[in-house]
C-alpha cells in the first residue's frame, strides 16, 4: 500500500482524459496533475525541446512526492527514448503500449487507423508497435495538427461546426481504407471523440489513449502493491503554466463535477532538464 500521489503530465489539458479515467477506476488515489499550458502545443516541436520539456514536468512531479508518473500525452510518449524511460526509478507508463495492445484486441478486419500529433506521426512509434504485436495489421496513420489548437480554445461541443469541417478533411481517408478501429494517439482528442466518432461513423472503434493508460496504470500499481489504502475518495491538486483561471473553465467544462481541487501556476523552466 502506497498513499502518495499518482503523478500525470500534458502539454495541456488532453492529459485530463487520462485523469477522468483514473478517478473511475482509482476513486481512492490522490493525483498530482501537471498541465503545460505555457508551452503548449508539444506536437508541433522538434523532439530535443519536447524531451527537455518532458524532463522538467517529471522532475516537477517527482519534487511533488509521486509515486508514479503517468505521461499522458502521445507527443511526450512517443518522444521520450526508451534508454531514458527504462532507467526510470519510479514506475512510469505513457500511452503508447496499453493503447496499441486496447486497439491490437478491437479490430476484427485488421485496419487501424492512428491519429495523432505530427511530432508522434513522425515517429513512426504505433505503427512500429502495433506491427510488433502483429504484423499483419495494415496501419494507416494522419497527422491532425489543428485539433490541439481547437480542444484547447474549447471548440470542442459536437455540432461545432469548424470543428468538423476539420475533421472531416483529416479522417477523409482513414474512413476510405475502411479503418475498424481507430487510435486517438493525442490525449487531446477524446475531448472531440464526438465528432470524430460521427464523421468516422458507427462501424469504427475508437480506442482513447488516455484511458488506455489509466487502465495500465491501475494495472500497474497493484502488481506492485502500490495502490492507496483506505476509503476515502483521492484528492487532486492541478498545476499549470500559464493562466490557472482559463485551465479551471475548460477543466471544469470537461471533467464537469468531479473537477474538484486547486489550480496553481507554476514556473516550470526552473525545473531541471535532467532527471534529478
Ligand atoms: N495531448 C498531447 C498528445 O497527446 C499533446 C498535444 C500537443 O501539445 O501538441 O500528444
Amino acid at each position: 500500500m502506497d498513499n502518495r500521489p499518482i503523478g500525470v503530465l500534458d502539454s495541456g489539458m488532453g492529459g485530463l482524459t487520462a485523469v477522468r479515467e483514473l478517478l473511475r477506476v482509482m476513486p481512492g488515489e490522490d493525483i498530482v496533475y501537471f498541465g503545460d499550458t505555457g508551452r503548449v502545443p508539444y506536437g508541433t516541436r522538434s523532439p530535443e525541446i519536447v524531451v527537455q520539456y518532458a524532463v522538467q514536468d517529471i522532475n516537477f512531479l517527482l519534487r511533488h512526492g509521486v509515486k508514479m508518473v503517468i505521461a499522458a500525452c502521445g507527443t511526450v510518449t512517443t518522444t521520450l527514448p526508451e534508454t531514458l524511460t527504462e532507467g526510470f526509478r519510479f514506475p512510469y507508463t505513457g500511452v503508447l503500449h496499453p493503447t496499441v495492445r486496447a486497439a491490437a484486441a478491437a479490430t476484427r478486419n485488421g485496419k487501424i487507423g492512428v491519429i495523432a500529433t505530427a511530432t508522434t506521426i513522425r515517429t513512426g512509434a504505433y505503427e512500429r508497435e502495433l506491427k510488433k504485436l502483429n504484423p499483419e495489421l495494415q496501419v494507416i496513420s494522419r497527422a491532425c495538427p489543428l485539433f490541439v489548437p481547437l480542444v484547447e480554445n474549447g471548440y470542442v461541443e459536437r455540432e461545432n461546426p469548424v470543428t468538423r469541417l476539420v475533421a472531416e478533411d483529416y479522417l477523409r481517408p482513414l474512413r476510405e481504407a475502411g479503418c475498424d478501429t481507430l487510435i486517438l494517439g493525442c490525449t487531446h482528442y477524446p475531448v472531440i471523440a464526438g465528432i470524430i466518432g460521427d464523421v468516422m461513423g458507427p462501424g469504427t472503434v475508437l480506442i482513447d489513449s488516455g484511458k488506455a493508460a489509466a487502465d495500465y496504470a491501475r494495472q500497474l500499481l497493484e502488481e506492485r502493491d502500490l495502490l492507496a489504502g483506505g476509503e476515502k475518495p483521492g484528492s487532486a491538486a492541478f498545476y499549470v503554466s500559464d493562466d490557472p483561471l482559463q485551465f479551471s473553465q475548460n477543466a471544469a467544462l470537461f471533467l464537469g463535477e468531479r473537477f474538484r481541487g486547486t489550480v496553481e501556476k507554476v514556473e516550470i523552466t526552473e525545473y531541471p532538464d535532467t532527471i534529478e
